[in-house]
């Protein structure tokens, strides 16, 4: 997959994987790696997947409307590529922060459904519940941070609400945020995140 490495000063902090939203590419998330930790390494990936010239991760049927066979096909394939990056780039395989917008927020949250062991924890800007129905792995020791709009036209109040409850109810330790906004990425919600980053991560530092 198309993407950024950069090698963090601190091998023993997680490495930050990021992942842009629908029409986003590999360069736009990373201003919130340096926000998040600066001491990280950084990889950054496109999506590979084209919607009208606009890279995503996964095919959709409509807005909001998921192609699910694509979803786990595309899923498994950038699980595949973790294992890759891990061992070309010699980082800890075992320690994968996803931080993802919108579309990357969805395959970060899909990532987690799918395969235990894929991430050690997220955070995730206006998701959505992936896929439903499934049964999850057991997430215990996974920490996620989500963060959500009251407005957010793309993704209802409920819909943060039901993935918030889904990955509790598989163990994991889920903190949600809320804005008082739309479907927007904001500087108060990344704040928050390098917040909850700092309790969960570091200790408090
Ligand atoms: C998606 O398709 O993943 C969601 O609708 C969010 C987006 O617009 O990218």
């Amino acid at each position: 997959m198309k993407h950024i490495y950069q090698k963090g000063k601190d091998p023993s902090r997680p490495t930050l994987l990021l992942l842009h939203g629908t029409g986003g590419n590999e360069l736009d998330l990373l201003p919130l790696a340096g926000m998040i930790d600066d001491q990280a390494s950084v990889l950054s990936v496109r999506g590979n997947v084209l919607e009208n010239g606009m890279p995503r991760f996964f095919r959709r049927l409509a807005e909001g409307v998921f192609d699910i066979e694509d979803l786990i096909f595309r899923t498994n394939e950038l699980n595949d590529f973790l294992d890759e990056a891990a061992q070309k780039y010699e980082f800890d395989r075992h320690s994968i922060l996803a931080i993802g917008y919108s579309n990357g927020a969805n395959i970060a949250a899909s990532l987690l459904i799918h395969h235990q062991n894929a991430l050690s924890g997220a955070i995730l800007h206006h998701p959505m519940v992936p896929r439903r129905g499934i049964e999850l792995p057991d997430l215990t020791g996974k920490s996620v941070f989500i963060s959500a709009g009251t407005n957010d036209p793309i993704c209802p109040q409920t819909e943060s609400m039901e993935l918030e409850s889904l990955l509790t109810r598989a163990h994991a330790q889920v903190e949600l945020y809320w804005e008082n906004r739309g479907h927007q990425l904001t500087i108060e919600e990344v704040n928050a995140a390098a917040a909850w980053y700092k309790a969960a991560y570091l200790g408090g530092e």
